[in-house]
């Protein structure tokens, strides 16, 4: 049976690449910086062109999908996801990374049809790791298969989670609360890279066994979860569910046994949700 998406996949991992380009050029360059939600809710010249010129060539290959970007949000759009053909896309995941040359960034480009993710593409565009999954075929960087850590014990466990963008200090409390939980286990360590979608292709790719967050977006999640899922990992939410992309909280464990020891330590909160009116 022919794949419906494959296409579509093919053409995510096109512009990927091409905007893995955009971004390592304009790093050499002087950046003009921004100020959306707060000022460390960043955003450049690159994030908007990237997710123009990813728009534009969906547009014109395939004129009837949905989009759900970042900036266009940032800039007014809706944030829905309808049954129809999605792509979910942050242009630049690791903003702040790019603004202070901080070495991760990734393009994350996620689909999904009858809102059921189908295929993602993450390109760590300065180690050039090009991670692509499409639904029941596996999950893959540079060509190659990626397998989760088989490690059920959390103490033995890398767990990734980043501090987000949110400075309310009551917030920040509950972010140190659950970090230092979690540290105090004992765990092995503890890392943040800096992109959601890198930390989900470091647990697709068995380095880190979690990751978790509260107060990300659909599309710093929608790519990645098909990576973690088709390496053989789990997705949740903080609270035990499971995953609701729209909800701003995501855990992603090599498996469930990591997923639920992990749960116990987070204080989960509610944010507020990407599709809220
Ligand atoms: C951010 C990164 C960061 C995470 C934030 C995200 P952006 O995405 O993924 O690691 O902590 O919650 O918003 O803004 O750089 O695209």
């Amino acid at each position: 049976m022919p794949d419906l998406w494959q296409e579509a996949m093919d053409h995510a991992v096109v512009l990927a690449r091409k905007s893995g380009e955009i971004v390592r050029e304009a790093l050499q360059n002087e950046m003009k910086v921004m100020c959306k939600s707060s000022s460390v809710d960043l955003v450049t010249k690159t994030d908007q062109k990237v997710e123009q010129l990813i728009i534009a060539s969906v547009k014109d290959k395939f004129p009837t999908h949905s989009f759900i970007g970042e900036e266009s949000v940032a800039a007014g759009q809706p944030c829905i996801l309808s049954d129809n053909p999605t792509w979910i896309v942050d242009p630049v995941d690791g903003t702040t990374n790019f603004v202070h040359g901080y070495p991760f960034i990734a393009i994350s480009i996620g689909f999904a049809a009858d809102k059921q993710l189908e295929f993602g593409v993450v390109y760590s565009c300065l180690e050039d790791k090009m991670y692509t999954a499409r639904k029941g075929k596996g999950a893959f960087c540079n060509g190659q298969p990626l397998q989760v850590s088989d490690q059920t014990d959390i103490n033995q466990s890398i767990i990734a989670t980043e501090f987000g963008s949110n400075r309310d200090p009551e917030v920040v409390d509950k972010i140190f609360s659950s970090m230092r939980k979690v540290l105090c286990l004992p765990i092995h360590g503890m890392r943040g890279a800096g992109t959601a979608a890198t930390n989900m292709c470091l647990v697709a790719a068995g380095s880190a066994e979690a990751y978790y967050e509260i107060g990300i977006h659909c599309w710093d999640i929608a790519a990645g979860a098909v990576i973690v899922s088709e390496a053989g990992g789990v997705l949740m939410d903080v609270g035990g569910g499971p995953l609701d992309m729209m909800s701003r909280r995501v855990v992603a464990a090599n498996n469930k046994t990591i997923a639920q020891r992990l749960i116990k330590e987070i204080e989960a909160y509610p944010a507020t949700r990407d599709d809220a009116p």
